[in-house]
């Protein structure tokens, strides 16, 4: 069954991020805040997974946000308002755990990873928790839903590695601060494998900051999204192996292995590209054709 693009719009100002609204009732009735849905976008496309960045029951939509990365996310961000994609499975993983804090939660998004924190920090906040939101970005261009972050926030910080917003530093920095001054219940961080790394070392006790439970969202390959492939599998530090798809995508932050998850996100690089250049061509090929007969 198609799923049809009820809205798309271009997201800060690099070209390379998405917001798009999909019509899927079914999804929109069971979606929470941590699940996710695998898209393929047409016969020939791949599947890849995309989290549910918020959803309307009454509507029965979703929305999703995404960064152009490779050929898949190229060829979604090449779809217009109207057009139907061809599949989308969901939700997928697990939702993840509301309940009332004693202190406050930290939320931190880092760059697209700031879209999966707003239905995390909404339904912790339905729950009456205090809620303190870090964004973060390489820079103002790729900084995003800045209002939308703050209705669900009682704090909302931001952050940009060049200063063209906000702090000039990176997310660990306030959350050190926020750290010293005040008790935390929780940590969830969503972004870059090494901001989430970065990020779960801030807050295991190792240093001279005191312990924080803390959730980490993976983002391995993923390819059945039911754990049934293997490919989203990744090690913990004791040595133990989970499925990110069926055991997360939403984990303790402090039990992954992030160094060999690091190294696994990059075996597949070279067909990365090959895939990319083939589709850039073929796209190229396609307009060549069309301005030839118009
Ligand atoms: C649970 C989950 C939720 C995600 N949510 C979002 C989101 O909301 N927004 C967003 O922009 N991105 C999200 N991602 C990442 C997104 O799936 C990848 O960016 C996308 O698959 C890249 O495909 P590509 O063909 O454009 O790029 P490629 O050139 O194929 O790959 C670029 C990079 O994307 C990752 N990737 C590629 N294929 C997959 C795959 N099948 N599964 C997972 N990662 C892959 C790899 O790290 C790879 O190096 C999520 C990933 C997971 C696992
Ligand atoms: S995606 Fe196949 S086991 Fe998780």
């Amino acid at each position: 069954m198609p799923y049809k693009i009820l809205e798309k719009r271009e997201l800060g100002n690099s070209g390379i991020l998405f917001e798009m609204i999909l019509h899927t009732p079914l999804i929109a009735q069971k979606a929470h805040a941590g699940n996710f849905i695998l898209v393929r976008v047409n016969e020939t496309g791949e599947r890849f997974p995309l989290t549910i960045a918020d959803y309307d029951r009454e509507k029965g939509t979703i929305t999703i946000v995404f960064q152009v990365f490779g050929k898949s996310t190229k060829l979604l961000s090449h779809q217009k308002i109207d057009d139907e994609i061809l599949d989308v499975v969901g939700p997928l993983g697990n939702k993840i755990h509301i309940q009332k804090y004693e202190y406050p939660v930290v939320i931190i998004g880092g760059g697209v990873g700031i879209a999966p924190c707003y239905p995390q920090a909404k339904e912790l906040k339905e729950a009456g928790n205090k809620i303190i939101t870090i964004i973060g970005a390489r820079n103002t261009g790729l900084l995003f839903w800045r209002e939308k972050m703050r209705s669900v926030s009682d704090e909302l910080i931001i952050c940009t590695d060049d200063g063209t917003e906000g702090i000039k530093a990176l997310v660990t920095e306030p959350l050190e601060e926020l750290i010293v001054k005040e008790k935390i219940s929780i940590v969830i961080a969503i972004g870059p494998l090494i901001m989430m790394k970065y990020v779960a070392q801030t807050t295991d006790g190792s240093g001279d900051l005191p312990k924080v439970k803390t959730y980490v969202s993976l983002n391995p390959i993923m390819i059945d999204g039911t754990g049934m492939c293997g490919g989203c599998r990744f090690s913990t530090v004791d040595g133990d192996i989970y499925f990110a798809c069926v055991d997360g995508p939403d984990v303790d932050g402090h039990m992954v292995d992030f160094e060999n998850l690091l190294k696994r996100s990059m075996r597949f690089k070279d067909q990365e590209k090959e895939s990319l250049d083939k589709y850039d061509h073929e796209c190229k090929a396609l307009d060549k054709f069309q301005n030839e007969v118009s």
